[in-house]
């Protein structure tokens, strides 16, 4: 079992129920018009938000992920974007040393990972006056007993077990094809807003 991200190859397959779901269209919706605008995607992983914002004129755009094995097509896929391989506190101090402000930033299936106070202030500080923050998050709260589904999507079998233990909800999920089976686990934070899906924040 891992607690990290995997390739994205893998978490295409792993993630296809959630992929497919609101898409990056939908929820950059809210942004409003992007043309000339300066933009960041915090935890881009594949840069799905990166690429929307360069095909509606963005400006300037900054695509943000910790994690490696995620990003690495980005810079390949979007030369214009700014790939910054980082956590979104030290991307965001990075921002701040260079004197980078944005017009629109979006963080989709990964405000949980980063939203503490300080990764907020930093963010604030970030975000030219009049600016939009979008994301999307968790809608409902995992109960303590374990939740257990399982389906069928693109030939692959799933098993998901949800639950939470306080405020950590930890999701462990199984995708299974013809060849072999993949199995990953996370647990993350969610005290915050659990009501909010696609909340849009204007500074
Ligand atoms: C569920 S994926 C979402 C990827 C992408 N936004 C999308 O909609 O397809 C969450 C991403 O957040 C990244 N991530 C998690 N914690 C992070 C952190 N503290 N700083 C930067 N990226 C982080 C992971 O590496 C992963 O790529």
């Amino acid at each position: 079992m891992r607690s990290s991200y995997p390739a994205a190859d893998d978490y295409r397959i792993m993630y296809a129920r959630y992929y497919g779901g609101r898409s990056v269209k939908e929820l950059c919706t809210h942004l409003g018009d992007l043309r000339d605008m300066k933009c960041l995607d915090l935890c881009a992983g594949e840069g799905l938000a990166t690429e929307h914002f360069l095909a509606h004129g963005a400006h300037t755009v900054w695509s943000v992920d910790e994690s490696e094995l995620m990003i690495h097509s980005v810079a390949e896929k979007c030369p214009h974007a700014r790939v910054v391989c980082a956590t979104v506190e030290s991307a965001l101090m990075l921002a701040l040393e260079e004197g980078q402000l944005f017009d629109r930033v979006v963080c989709r299936q990964g405000v949980n990972y980063w939203f503490t106070s300080k990764a907020i202030d930093l963010l604030s500080a970030c975000m030219e006056v009049g600016s939009v923050f979008v994301f999307n998050t968790f809608n409902t709260k995992p109960s303590a007993q374990p939740r257990v589904r399982q389906y069928v999507l693109n030939n692959h079998h799933y098993a998901e077990i949800a639950y939470a233990v306080g405020d950590i909800v930890h999701t462990v999920l199984g995708a299974k094809d013809t060849s072999r089976t993949k199995v990953r686990y996370f647990g993350c934070r969610v005290s915050f807003c659990m009501q909010c899906c696609n909340r849009t924040t204007r500074w």
